[in-house]
């Protein structure tokens, strides 16, 4: 059984952000209906000691403090983390890296490219290499996730290319796809030895060709991409000026939404996580809300646990 804790369920900026004022931020920031998030990211364990966090994100000091599981446990200076898998290199997955520096042992998995963006800027040395081993993830097939000391976890994750890009911070505009590779992204199909079903988390996707969606064996359970309930959102709420896809992500609704695309699959739970602020399906009472969750979805929230045998 692979026990499962969101740790944040917003997308960048989280909510409410910052420099923000739409609906959901006001509203969050006033705790009125809406319940503040951080930056996405989850916890996963095998034996509910050792835990495995997926994506670093910048609010990852406040996620620990939140979730008493990842609080200290076995000695002056410990923590149950032994492992953070990446699932791209986006600055609110491997920010919450640096935090992380204070000599704990852990081991650091991501795919070939994102461990040469890491490589390559010299702040991440924060983490001591002796300390922090960082190993490449083997895609397309399912591995055992170890521990600093090359113990097994009991987590067993499957990496797999998906569509997306190459991070924002990263991006050659001179260039066709900003400089995108096909690992800049992956999902991750995550399990124990003996859970029956596995866990998929795609936090970031941009779109959802067959061969994803039959990766998943029915009962299988689902964290999708879920920054946008429209394409154009962060344009038509004044926000910003870049479509959904132009970011990377598949929007929710519309007939290559993420709601329609999903829906001819079996699946056990399917939930919508990495939710941007301007996403309606925040507001408790909006139709898009109602939506989703006729079609079956649940909105992950932080502090959400859940199994998945
Ligand atoms: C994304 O999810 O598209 C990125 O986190 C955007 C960003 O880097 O701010
Ligand atoms: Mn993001
Ligand atoms: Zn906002």
């Amino acid at each position: 059984m692979l026990r499962v804790v969101v740790l944040g369920a917003a997308a960048g900026g989280g909510l409410p952000q910052w420099n923000c004022a739409c609906t959901a931020c006001r509203a969050a920031r006033k705790a009125d209906q809406v319940v503040p998030q951080t930056q996405s990211s989850i916890a996963v364990s095998a034996d509910g000691a050792r835990w495995v966090v997926v994506n670093a994100s910048p609010d990852i000091r406040q996620q620990f403090l939140a979730t008493r599981v990842l609080h200290p446990a076995t000695g002056l200076r410990s923590s149950p983390l032994t492992t953070v898998l990446l699932t791209n290199a986006d600055v609110d997955h491997v920010a919450g890296l640096l935090s992380l520096r204070e000599n704990h042992a852990f081991t650091l998995y991501a795919t070939d490219r994102v461990l040469r963006v890491l490589d390559s800027n010299t702040i991440f040395n924060v983490l001591d290499r002796h300390r922090v081993k960082r190993l490449a993830l083997r895609l397309d097939q399912i591995q055992p996730v170890m521990d600093a000391e090359g113990g097994d976890t009991g987590v067993r994750v499957e990496p797999f290319v998906i569509p997306g890009k190459i991070a924002l911070w990263l991006e050659n505009p001179d260039v066709e796809g900003f400089g995108s590779v096909p690992e800049d992204t992956i999902g991750l199909a995550l399990g124990t030895a003996g859970s029956r079903h596995r866990l998929f988390y795609l936090p970031g996707c941009a779109a959802l060709p067959d061969a994803i969606k039959s990766r998943l064996a029915p009962g299988d359970s689902l964290l999708f991409d879920g920054t946008t309930f429209t394409d154009d959102e962060m344009i038509s709420s004044g926000v910003g000026h870049k479509s959904a896809s132009r970011m990377g992500h598949l929007p929710m609704s519309g007939a290559g939404g993420a709601v329609a695309q999903w829906s001819g699959v079996s699946l056990g739970r399917k939930l919508f996580i990495h939710i941007n602020n301007t996403n309606p399906v925040l507001l408790p009472d909006s139709p898009e809300r109602a939506f989703v969750r006729a079609a079956g979805w649940e909105i992950a929230y932080d502090g959400m646990e859940f199994c998945v045998e």
